[in-house]
């Protein structure tokens, strides 16, 4: 007979929280609606339940990457303002149109191809590069773009429903690039305008342009990172409350005294000085731990820290619990809101050497995501 057990390693998600950084955030774009970005799995916490409850919380539209995506958002019952942005050749746009998703094109080309495939007049929004060469119409392109568009719109084949673009340092507020791309924004969306075409819903700001520069708000805000409580950058500083929504915790899985002088996991790359009790912990590169995070990083036992001690593995990691009482499937928290002392995603990131985005977009593998709050 099987007994119920907590998972192995869990992140419990607080919808609760998701919802209040939602209300912040919206505040904090007066006017300009809100959308709020579920791609990657909603930054790993789950696509399917943090679109409901951004929506649950009124977020007006989201956001996705992919048709892909956007398509299992619909398959999963939602019906809102969805809109996708990043396509491969031979991307569905068939099935996105009939789904009623808003597509992007980035080049005339883009604009063509989604024109041959929509089974209707499809709703599509254009993206102008304005200066972090990445996806979008740059210069030229963006001037074929425009004409494309406007002839479109002029046979009846398309409904433009909005321009936007995207930031490159919004994290940091007081870069130049900033101003300019805001500029080169401006200029695009005017070119549109004068070819007549209606720009539709204009927008250009993520969570760090959302929290610190409402020139750049136009009519909506695509917020990420912000929405799931993590900071852009830890050197941002806002009036917004925001609160980290992830709570990732796994039971030790076993714990024992080791002698001075032996060694922990592949390589050898810590020895213990003394003897001391070490406790395992069921996650590793396999959940999307990282690597440089070995002898690095800090978990949370019993309301203490504790730091990772020799080479994070595929499955497990070790921590040194020095000469603290343990045992077997105590709780270890490896990173939460930080209230009761516990790691942040953004002290793993510091640990790391990566950002809190990549932290906890990573996370995966065996890891059990468990809710709470919530409508
Ligand atoms: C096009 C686009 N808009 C908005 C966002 C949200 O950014 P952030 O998580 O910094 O708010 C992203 C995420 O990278 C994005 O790719």
């Amino acid at each position: 007979m099987s007994t119920l057990q907590a998972p192995q390693a869990e992140a419990l998600i607080d919808l609760d929280a998701f919802g209040a950084n939602i209300a912040a955030l919206a505040q904090c774009a007066r006017s300009a609606a809100l959308m709020t970005v579920v791609k990657a799995n909603a930054y790993g916490h789950g696509m399917l339940p943090m679109a409901r409850a951004a929506r649950a919380a009124g977020t007006d539209w989201l956001g996705v990457a992919t048709v892909d995506e956007a398509l299992a958002l619909r398959a999963a019952g939602d019906t809102g303002d969805l809109l996708c942005w990043l396509h491969a050749p031979g991307a569905d746009f068939a099935a996105a149109v009939d789904a009623g998703v808003e597509v992007t094109a980035s080049s005339a080309e883009q604009l063509a191809e989604i024109l041959a495939a929509a089974p209707r007049r499809p709703r599509v929004q254009l993206k102008v590069d304005t200066g972090l060469s990445r996806n979008g119409a740059l210069g030229e392109q963006w001037t074929a773009l425009v004409a494309a568009a406007a002839a479109a719109q002029s046979a009846g084949q398309v409904e433009i429903t909005g321009t936007w673009s995207h930031l490159a340092c919004a994290d940091e507020p007081a870069h130049p690039a900033n101003d300019h791309q805001e500029t080169v924004f401006r200029a695009a969306v005017d070119e549109l305008a004068a070819a007549g075409v209606d720009p539709g819903l204009r927008h250009l700001s993520n969570s760090a342009a959302t929290l610190s520069r409402p020139s750049a708000h136009f009519d909506l805000v695509r917020v990420g990172i912000a929405a799931y409580g993590i900071r852009p950058d830890p050197a941002m500083t806002y009036p917004t409350l925001l609160t980290p929504v992830m709570t990732l915790r796994a039971r030790l899985a076993q714990v024992k005294t080791i002698p001075a002088g032996a060694s922990v996991s592949y390589g050898q790359t810590w020895t213990a000085e003394t003897a001391t009790t070490v406790g395992l912990v069921p996650l590793g590169y396999g959940e999307g731990i990282a690597i440089s995070a070995s002898n690095r990083a800090e978990v949370q036992v019993a309301g203490a820290r504790a730091r990772l001690v020799g080479r994070v593995c595929m499955d497990q990691l070790v921590v040194d619990l020095g000469d603290r009482p343990a045992a077997r499937g105590d709780e270890v928290v490896l990173l939460g809101p930080g209230h009761d002392g516990e790691p942040t995603a953004e002290d793993w990131a510091a640990a790391s050497g990566t950002i809190a985005y990549e932290v906890v977009t990573r996370l995966g593998g065996r890891i059990v995501r468990t809710y709470k709050g919530g409508a």
